[in-house]
């Protein structure tokens, strides 16, 4: 069969992650109106309830697009591998993921079943392994497949205390997982571009403006008569919105793509301009250090093998 032209009317197949609320919910409910007829989206999810609710809302305004629930709770490294199990056994490739779940606020640390803190688990690490091994499926999309990172321009990684026992703010757990994303797909970047023919792109998107999410819901009340205040004049953006923002991210041409691999952006007026980076995160040792303690985290056979192939592919 001749593979499918890389336009933006060909059928995707999209896996977005925290695609039950919030900013992963706008993506998936904009981009099921978007794509074409054969399109797929698979909805990484860890709540069945959830998940299923806005499959129905698909459903009902974009019947065409074809959707999967991926039940997967990231904070449990043992769910992350079976879900990727599942992905590797059901599909021959994908064109884009979506790097998006995340906690947001949270009244006090977290401790996963894995040891670590929940944060940085969820919003990174899970989703650091996820990456690594769902890429041989991305890069044998026709479109030049890509990788786009829900990320903010703060933070910094605390290489003390990483797992913050000692000193944590939801704040600091937030920003922390945010850095080590934008380095992690800067390391990306550089190795994918010493590989020859490549054709993947990791690109960090920050939202124009704060988005109203499932988070209102889940923050003390205080915070939350601010944000309504905040609301009144305009300084909150809808998930469809944000969702309408980002749409060109997965369905441009591989060129426009690749373009912006390596870089935080975020959106304005149809546009795309770069955020600059901080010193730390463009540091390239510091890159390397937290790809090496990200791998031994992980304690997965797999996501270190395929660490080792894409390294012995540079020239
Ligand atoms: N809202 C903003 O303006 C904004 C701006 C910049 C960055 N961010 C960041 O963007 C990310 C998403 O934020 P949001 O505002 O869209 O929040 P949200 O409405 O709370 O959505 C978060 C999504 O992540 C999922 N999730 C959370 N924990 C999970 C876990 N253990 N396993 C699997 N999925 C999990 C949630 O699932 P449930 O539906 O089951 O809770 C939900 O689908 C967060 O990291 C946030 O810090 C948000």
């Amino acid at each position: 069969m001749e593979p499918e032209k890389g336009t933006a009317n060909s059928r995707r197949k999209i896996l977005i992650t925290g695609a039950s609320n919030g900013i992963g919910k706008g993506a998936a409910l904009i981009l099921a109106q978007a794509l074409p007829p054969g399109s797929e989206l698979i909805l990484l999810c860890r709540s069945s309830a959830a998940g299923k609710a806005v499959i129905e809302v698909i459903k009902r305004l974009a019947p065409h697009c074809s959707t999967t629930l991926l039940l997967c709770d990231l904070t449990k490294m043992g769910a992350v591998k079976a879900a990727i199990t599942e992905v590797t056994k059901k599909y021959d490739h994908l064109d884009a993921l979506f790097i998006n779940a995340g906690i947001g606020y949270a009244a006090r640390r977290i401790e996963t079943e894995d040891g670590m803190d929940a944060h940085f688990q969820v919003n990174y690490l899970a989703q650091f392994m996820l990456t690594l091994r769902l890429l041989p499926l991305l890069e044998k999309s026709n479109f030049g497949g890509r990788i786009i990172f829900n990320a903010t321009h703060f933070g910094q990684i605390f290489w003390d205390d990483m797992q913050l026992q000692n000193d944590w703010t939801y704040e600091k757990a937030i920003f922390q997982s945010m850095a080590a994303k934008r380095m992690f797909l800067r390391y990306l970047h550089r190795l994918y571009r010493q590989i020859p023919q490549s054709r993947l792109s990791f690109i960090g998107y920050q939202v124009r403006k704060t988005v109203w999410s499932n988070q209102l819901n889940i923050i003390p009340k205080t915070m939350k008569m601010m944000a309504s205040l905040v609301k009144l004049f305009g300084g909150f953006i809808s998930v469809e919105d944000s969702g309408r923002d980002m749409l060109p991210l997965f369905l441009e041409n591989e060129t426009l793509s690749v373009e912006k691999s390596g870089k935080l952006i975020t959106s304005k007026k149809n546009l795309f301009p770069e955020i600059a980076e901080s010193n730390e995160i463009l540091d390239e040792h510091a890159q390397e250090k937290l790809w090496q303690i990200s791998l031994e985290l992980c304690k997965d056979e797999e996501t270190r093998n395929i660490a080792t192939q894409i390294k012995s592919r540079t020239s």
